[in-house]
C-alpha cells in the first residue's frame, strides 16, 4: 500500500499545511480518495463551533472495516495484522494475518448481529488487552454498532456509569486479565457493575484465563459457544453495514473538571481519514514495519494508533497484554528485539518509571531496529527525552512528541518523524489542518512568537468530537463557550521564538496521573462517599514518575486519637476511591484537616492547596480574601 499522502520533506510539510488551511475541501477531499466508499461525498466540510456542529463528508456511505480489512485482502492478506504478545513471556505470541483477522471480526459482528445487535446499538467492551479485544471492536464498527470500550481497571460503579449513560444494550468482557504476576477478575466486576443497572440484556464472555466464573441464565454467552453456532449451523456472515459519514463510531468516557466523567462521541468518517492520516504522517511508517504502541485500548491512544490508525493503512499493528516492568524492566525491549519493531510509541510515564532501573535491563538487547520513537499523554521532561533518546534510539531514532486528547481522536501538534525538526519537550508543529491560537484569560488572541496562554483551536479539523453522548448542551459548554469561535483544550501552552509550541500541562481541574486523566471532582465525589468524610479537596502535585501524582486534603467527622488510626482511616478511604472509580485514582497522599481554605462566597482556593502540596509553604500569595486565614497555618503544620 502506498501512502501518497506521505509528507516527503520539510518544504511539502509547509506548502501542504499552507493549502490545508487555505483549501481544506481540497485537501481533505482528496486524501479521503484514497479511501474505500460505497457512495461519495457532496461537500467535504460544514461546521459551526459556535452550536458545536460539525459535518465531514456529507452524503458518504462506508464501512470503516472495509477500510481496515477488506481493501488490504489481497495485496496482503497473509501479513501480519495484528501481532499479540502475551503477558507470560514464556508463552507463545500469536500472529493474525489480515486474512485472519479479516475472518475473525466476520465471523464475530455475525455472532453479534445473531443474538440481536443492531446498528447504533451500544456496546460497551471490558476485556483485556488480547486480541478478542479488537476483534470485538472491529464486530461492532462491521455491523454499525456504537463501541464504549471500558478501560480495565474501572471498577464497577464506573462501568455502571457508563452503561446507564450510554444506555447499552451489551457488554462484551472476558473471564479474567493478566497484568504481570497478578490475575485480574473482569467478568465477576461486570456481574457487580450489572446490579447497578439494568439496560444490558446480553453479556458475551471471551474464555482467556480459564477461572471459573459465573454465567447467568438467558443473559451470559460464551464467545466460543456462539461463534462455535455460527460454524455448525452454517449461518453465512453478516455483510458490513453501511453507515453514514456521520454515524457515531464510538463513544469513549473521559474526565473533565466537573461531574461525571462524559462520553466523547467520534464519527466514522473523519475520524477514520483523521486516525489514518495522522499515523502514516507523524510517524512515517512505511509498508512491512511493526508498530508497536504500548497504551491500553480502554484510552484512545490505543483506539487510533494500535487499531484504527495502522489497520487503515494495513500496516503491523503489535499488542502486548503485560506491563513495563515484569518479568522485570527488559520487557519492552524484549519484545522490540523479539518481533523487530520498527516504531515504538509510549508514555513519559513509561519512560521514567524505567529509567530508574538504569542501562542493565537494555545491554545486549538489540534494539537496531528501532527507527522512530513516539510519546503521548503528558509533557515529557528533558531527562526523560534525553534518555529515551540516547538509550533507546541510540541518537539514531527521531523521537516524536505527539500532542492530542480524547476529544481531537489523533495527534495535533507534533514532529513529523525525520521530515520536521524536534526539540526536547517540545510538540513543536501543528499538523495540517490545525490551526492552532494562544489566548489569554480574557479571549484576546495572542499573536506573534514568545507568548504563552490558554490552547484553542480555530478551524475543524476531521477528528474532531462531534457530540458528548446524550448532551449535546454540555459539549457546546465544555468545549466551545470558554472563547466563542474556538475549541478550548483546557490546556496551557507556550509558542517559542521560532513558533515551536510547548504544551505546560492543564488549565483546568484536570489532573494527568500516569497518563490517566482524571478529574479532581470525580476523585473528591468518591472520597466522599466514605461515611467518615465531611469534605475533601484534591489538587495534583509534581511526581518523579507518574508526572502527576494526587493529594487529598480532607476533613473527617471524628477526631483522630493517633497516627494507627490516622493510616486505617487511610486505608479506608483508598478502597473507597479504588471502589467507586478504580485502583488509577487513588490519593498518593491523604492529609486530615480541620478546614479548608475558603473565599467568602464558599469557592475553595485550590490554588493556595496546590501550592502546599508541592511544598512551597512561602509564597502562598495573597490569603486575605480567605473567610479564615488561620485554616492556612494549620494545613501548613500537618502538611504530608
Ligand atoms: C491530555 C489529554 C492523547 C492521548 C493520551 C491522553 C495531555 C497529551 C501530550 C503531550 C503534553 C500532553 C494534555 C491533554 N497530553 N499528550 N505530548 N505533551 N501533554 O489523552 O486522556 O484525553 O488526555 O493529555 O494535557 O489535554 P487524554
Amino acid at each position: 500500500m502506498k501512502y501518497p499522502y506521505q509528507i516527503q520533506n520539510l518544504d511539502q510539510y509547509y506548502s501542504d499545511y499552507q493549502k490545508s488551511i487555505e483549501n481544506p475541501d481540497e485537501f481533505w477531499g482528496s486524501i479521503a480518495e484514497h479511501f474505500e466508499w460505497h457512495e461519495t461525498w457532496n461537500s467535504v466540510v460544514h461546521s459551526d463551533f459556535l452550536t458545536a456542529k460539525t459535518i465531514w463528508f456529507e452524503g458518504a456511505k462506508l464501512n470503516i472495516t472495509e477500510n481496515c480489512l477488506d481493501r488490504h485482502l489481497e495485496e496482503r492478506g497473509n501479513q501480519p495484522a495484528i501481532v499479540f504478545e502475551p503477558n507470560d513471556p514464556n508463552k507463545p505470541s500469536q500472529t493474525l494475518t489480515y486474512q485472519e483477522l479479516y475472518d475473525r471480526v466476520a465471523e464475530f459482528s455475525t455472532v453479534l448481529t445473531n443474538i440481536g445487535i443492531q446498528k447504533s446499538d451500544r456496546v460497551c467492551i471490558y476485556m483485556g488487552m488480547i486480541p478478542e479485544l479488537a476483534i470485538a471492536v472491529l464486530a461492532c464498527a462491521r455491523i454499525g454498532a456504537i463501541h464504549s470500550v471500558i478501560f480495565g481497571g474501572f471498577s464497577a460503579q464506573s462501568i455502571a456509569d457508563r452503561v446507564i449513560d450510554a444506555q447499552a444494550s451489551c457488554i462484551i468482557t472476558c473471564d479474567g486479565a493478566y497484568r504481570g504476576n497478578k490475575e485480574i477478575p473482569l467478568k465477576p466486576v461486570v456481574d457487580q457493575a450489572l446490579k447497578l443497572c439494568d439496560t444490558v440484556s446480553e453479556v458475551v464472555v471471551f474464555k482467556h484465563t480459564g477461572t471459573t466464573v459465573n454465567m447467568t441464565k438467558g443473559r451470559d454467552l460464551w464467545w466460543h459457544e456462539q461463534v462455535n453456532e455460527i460454524i455448525e449451523v452454517g449461518i453465512p456472515w453478516e455483510e458490513p453495514e453501511r453507515v453514514d459519514a456521520e454515524d457515531p463510531l464510538f463513544i469513549l468516557y473521559t474526565s473533565g473538571s466537573t461531574g461525571k466523567p462524559k462520553g466523547v462521541v467520534h464519527s466514522t468518517a473523519g475520524y477514520m481519514v483523521w486516525a489514518n492520516y495522522t499515523f502514516v504522517n507523524v510517524f512515517q511508517y512505511q509498508p512491512k514495519q511493526v508498530h508497536f504502541c504500548t497504551a491500553d485500548i480502554g484510552w484512545i491512544t490505543g483506539h487510533t494508533y494500535i487499531l484504527y490508525g495502522p489497520l487503515s493503512a494495513g500496516a503491523t499493528t503489535l499488542m502486548f497484554e503485560g506491563i513495563p516492568t515484569w518479568p522485570d524492566a527488559g520487557r519492552f525491549w524484549d519484545i522490540c528485539q523479539k518481533h523487530s519493531v520498527d516504531i515504538l510509541y509510549t508514555a513519559p510515564t513509561a519512560i521514567r518509571s524505567l529509567m530508574v532501573f538504569g542501562d542493565e535491563p537494555l545491554k545486549n538487547k538489540d534494539l537496531r531496529h528501532l527507527k522512530v520513537l513516539g510519546t503521548v499523554g503528558e509533557p515529557i521532561n528533558e531527562e526523560a527525552w534525553h534518555w529515551y533518546d540516547d538509550k533507546v534510539g541510540k541518537n539514531n531514532a527521531p523521537i516524536v512528541d505527539t500532542w492530542w486528547q480524547t476529544e481531537t481522536g489523533g495527534i495535533m501538534i507534533s514532529n513529523l518523524a525525520g521530515i520536521t525538526p524536534s526539540k526536547p519537550s517540545f510538540a513543536t508543529l501543528p499538523l495540517p489542518g490545525i490551526f492552532p491560537v494562544l489566548m489569554d484569560e480574557n479571549g484576546k488572541i495572542l499573536e506573534g512568537n514568545s507568548v504563552s496562554g490558554n490552547l484553542c483551536i480555530a478551524k475543524p479539523w476531521p477528528g474532531m468530537i462531534r457530540t458528548t453522548f446524550g448532551d449535546h448542551q454540555r459539549c457546546i459548554d465544555t468545549y466551545f463557550s470558554a472563547y466563542k469561535g474556538y475549541y478550548f483544550t483546557g490546556d496551557g501552552c507556550l509558542r517559542d521564538e521560532d513558533g515551536l509550541y510547548r504544551i505546560t500541562g492543564r488549565v483546568d481541574d484536570v489532573l494527568n496521573v500516569s497518563g490517566h486523566r482524571i478529574g479532581t471532582a470525580e476523585v473528591e465525589n468518591a472520597i466522599n462517599m466514605n461515611p467518615l468524610v465531611v469534605e475533601s479537596a484534591v489538587v495534583g502535585f509534581s511526581h518523579d514518575i507518574k508526572g502527576q501524582g494526587i493529594y487529598a486534603y480532607v476533613i473527617l467527622n471524628k477526631e483522630i486519637a493517633d497516627e494507627e488510626m490516622a493510616s486505617n482511616l487511610r486505608i479506608q478511604i483508598l478502597r473507597t476511591v479504588s471502589e467507586v472509580i478504580g485502583p488509577i485514582a487513588k490519593p498518593d497522599k491523604i492529609q486530615f484537616v480541620t478546614g479548608l481554605p475558603k473565599t467568602r462566597s464558599g469557592k475553595i482556593m485550590r490554588r493556595i492547596l496546590r501550592k502546599i502540596a508541592e511544598g512551597e509553604l512561602n509564597s502562598l500569595g495573597d490569603t486575605s480574601t480567605l473567610l479564615d486565614p488561620s485554616v492556612v497555618e494549620s494545613i501548613k503544620l500537618s502538611r504530608m
